[in-house]
């Protein structure tokens, strides 16, 4: 494996990889785990090269101590990258990536207004600065983004419609502990108490599967959001069940075929997010 540090020397690696075929990417903001590996084995399984970028985004951080705590583990990474059988790691820096400001403001429309996009004012207009610049940098065939981040991947697809790139985005199922907990770079912020409590959540939304069954959507949100609030060490901070491609809230079931329930919940300062989906066919 390769450690690319400028978007020059990318550049040119890249092209001479896409001349001999399909290029996978997989954007990150690194301190790896086995959720990052499942989308670095998909790509690899798809694609002739694979590259990984590793690059803690500052434009879409909109709390400055979010970004200052957020986990940087480089060296870690790269032995990690390089054992998941990667061509590429791309590991910029900030000056690199942002040379100057980044004024672009992108339309992304109601699928970024809502959950993520009310609460984190400029978070997703961050997110497709960094990520449109990675696919002018690596014009890759197939791009892997993970579905814990479920909102995050309609905003990018909306991105590249707008931008008009030629590329697949491909979702990749949320990974798992095997307590249940979505794996997330964040995780390895709580204390041992915290990480004890923090699988509740995603068993409040499995739970929530049979309650949906026979209750209204509004009950079914107020189920899971006392549920989890009952934990002293959890505060709910939204839990919204949208229909899977627009985003938008739904008040009854039977106005989509595809609802996902999105969380995000406080332990202690540390924000976590999850969703699940539920069988709407009613
Ligand atoms: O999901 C992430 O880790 C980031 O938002 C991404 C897509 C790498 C952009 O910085």
């Amino acid at each position: 494996m390769e450690i690319i540090r400028t978007i020059a020397e990318l550049k040119a690696k890249l092209d001479s990889a896409r001349a001999k075929g399909s290029i996978g990417l997989v954007p990150t903001m690194g301190a790896l785990h086995d959720g990052h590996l499942s989308l670095i084995e998909r790509a690899r399984n798809e694609n002739d090269t694979v590259v990984v970028s590793v690059f803690v985004n500052p434009t879409q951080f909109n709390n400055p101590s979010d970004l200052a705590t957020y986990p940087r583990t480089e060296e870690a990474d790269t032995a990690m990258l390089s054992s998941a059988g990667v061509d590429y790691a791309f590991i910029p820096s900030v000056e690199e990536i942002y040379p100057e400001p980044d004024t672009r403001v992108f339309d992304l429309g109601p699928v970024a207004e809502v959950m993520e996009g009310a609460m984190r004012p400029g978070h997703f207009n961050g997110v497709a600065q960094i990520v449109s610049k990675l696919f002018e940098f690596t014009h890759p065939t197939r791009a892997y983004f993970g579905e814990k981040d479920f909102q995050q991947i309609a905003v990018i697809r909306r991105m590249v419609a707008i931008e008009g790139f030629d590329l697949e985005i491909v979702d990749c199922p949320i990974k798992r502990e095997s307590d249940g907990l979505a794996m997330s770079s964040r995780n390895v912020r709580l204390s041992q108490e915290q990480r004890a409590i923090a699988p509740a959540i995603h068993r409040t939304l499995e739970s929530s599967l049979s309650y949906a069954d026979s209750h209204s959507v509004n009950e079914t949100k107020r189920y899971v959001t006392d549920e989890i609030n009952s934990f002293p060490q959890l505060k709910v901070e939204y839990y919204e069940i949208v229909d899977a491609h627009t985003m938008q809230p739904v008040d009854d079931w039977k106005e989509t075929d595809c609802a996902v329930g999105c969380v995000t919940v406080f332990c202690g300062d540390v924000r976590l997010i999850d969703n699940i989906k539920y069988n709407v066919r009613k």
